[in-house]
């Protein structure tokens, strides 16, 4: 399973690249709508530079044949560049899908909710899948079992789709996620900075510097 950083903010990602782990940038209109006063496309090239090789989805228009235009002019932004793709009510972000894969372009089918969907992109050949996670959980539906039966049409089928899984609100959805077996999942970085923290781990470190100290005081000197 890998981790990608849910944000277009420079700062977030430069902090958590260093810690070694993320493997991947998702972005959308309303995480750009927090990055207020920057120009996308001079943010969306540092991003793509910064996360290279790892991919940076990109979110573009609805309508269908606008969007294949955005998609091939934000793809000579960087070798890294996925495009998001919505998954429209009419089915026509599925034909997206068909032309960009088939120009080399990857897509990533996102804000689903039910595994017809993702059975869709899936089949349409994406790249990627998304799945909201809270957003399934607030239409009713369980949101793991999703997850898993989504995971399991990609296996069984041997589909080169990857599922992500996003729309995360705490660290304990992570856990959850976790368990239903998808490739990736996008965190937020205010939910991603929580996940080290546990008042245990805090107390129990605070117990060993504790001893430490006591041992070093009565340390033998040689
Ligand atoms: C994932 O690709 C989406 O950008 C994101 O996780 C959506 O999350 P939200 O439900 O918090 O808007």
């Amino acid at each position: 399973m890998e981790i990608f950083l849910d944000t277009a903010n420079i700062d977030q990602i430069a902090e958590i690249l260093e810690w070694g782990l993320i493997k991947g940038v998702t972005t959308n209109q309303k995480i750009f709508l927090s990055e207020k006063g920057v120009n996308f496309e001079e943010q969306s090239k540092k991003i793509l530079k910064m996360v290279e090789p790892y991919p940076v989805s990109l979110e573009g228009p609805n309508a269908l044949d606008e969007l294949l235009v955005i998609a091939r002019e934000y793809n000579k932004w960087g070798k890294n560049v996925v495009i998001k793709v919505p998954m429209l009510p009419d089915g026509s972000g599925l034909k997206a899908v068909k032309v960009l894969e088939s120009e080399g372009i990857k897509t990533n089918v996102t804000a689903m909710m039910t595994v017809s969907q993702a059975m869709l992109a899936i089949t349409a050949g994406a790249s990627y899948a998304s799945l909201f996670y809270n957003r399934i959980r607030d239409s009713g539906l369980d949101p793991v079992e999703v997850v898993k039966q989504s995971r399991a049409i990609i296996d069984n089928g041997n589909y080169k789709t990857k599922l992500i899984v996003g729309s995360i609100r705490k660290p304990s959805d992570v856990e959850e996620i976790a368990s239903g077996n998808p490739h990736i999942i996008t965190i937020p970085y205010k939910i991603l900075k929580e996940m080290p923290y546990h008042e245990r781990t805090v107390s129990t470190l605070e117990e060993f510097d504790k001893a430490w100290e006591e041992f070093k005081s009565a340390e033998k000197t040689c």
